[in-house]
């Protein structure tokens, strides 16, 4: 359960982040992909990481504390448009640096917008995370504007896709910010990690 979600600070190095002392979970995924929103959806404050509809208003590292015990990190979304260019020459160094680097990042939540096709930037971001044995989870999002059946149908087909490349598929959740689906599931997600440590 959520109890208590605070800001804690901003940055662009991942040197300058909190002491890795306790476990983090941060979101990932392409520009306005819903990042920000879900966090204040899975913390139920309306704005505690800031929202837009502009793409890229989330340019910093952003950590928040939950019941003083476990952070949520609020990251820039990687790729603006559906060009085909090396996700590596793509996407920041910061956020790289930060993935790379930061040792107490137990789960990294990889956004996905429910209504598109597998793009190649999220399936070159996915495979990189492979690469670099980063643990990670697909979240969905904004299953609100899809039926209940073709939201079921979309994730099939994705799961088809990243089998090509993957012989077990990575935990698989499915959200919407304006409606709350998928908060229990992610919240329990995340206390399982933490009560396994
Ligand atoms: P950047 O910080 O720019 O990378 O974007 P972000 O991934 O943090 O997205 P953000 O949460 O700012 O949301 C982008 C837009 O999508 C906003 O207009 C949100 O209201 C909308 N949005 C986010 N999540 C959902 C959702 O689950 N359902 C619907 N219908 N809209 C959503
Ligand atoms: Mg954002």
């Amino acid at each position: 359960m959520i109890k208590k979600a605070e800001f804690l600070i901003s940055n662009t190095d991942v040197r300058k982040c909190p002491e890795p002392d306790r476990p983090e979970y941060a979101f990932i995924g392409r520009s306005n992909v819903g990042k920000s929103s879900l966090i204040n959806m899975l913390v139920g404050q309306k704005s505690l990481a800031k929202v837009s509809t502009v793409p890229g208003k989330t340019q910093l590292i952003n950590h928040f504390i939950i019941n003083d015990s476990w952070y949520l990190v609020d990251l820039p979304g990687y790729g603006y448009a559906k060009i085909s260019i090396s996700v590596k020459e793509k996407f920041q160094k910061l956020i790289s640096d930060y993935i790379l680097n930061r040792e107490n990042l137990y789960c990294l939540f990889v956004l996905i917008d429910v209504r598109h096709k597998a793009q190649l930037i999220d399936v070159e971001f996915i495979t990189w995370l492979g690469e670099n044995h980063i643990p990670f989870a697909i979240v969905f999002t904004k299953a609100d504007k899809l039926g209940k059946v073709t939201v079921e149908k979309h994730i099939a087909a994705y799961s088809l896709e990243l089998q090509e490349i993957w012989e077990e598929l990575p935990p698989i959740l499915v959200s919407s910010s304006l409606n709350g689906t998928g908060r229990e599931e992610i919240i329990s997600f995340i206390e399982n990690v933490n009560n396994s440590l």
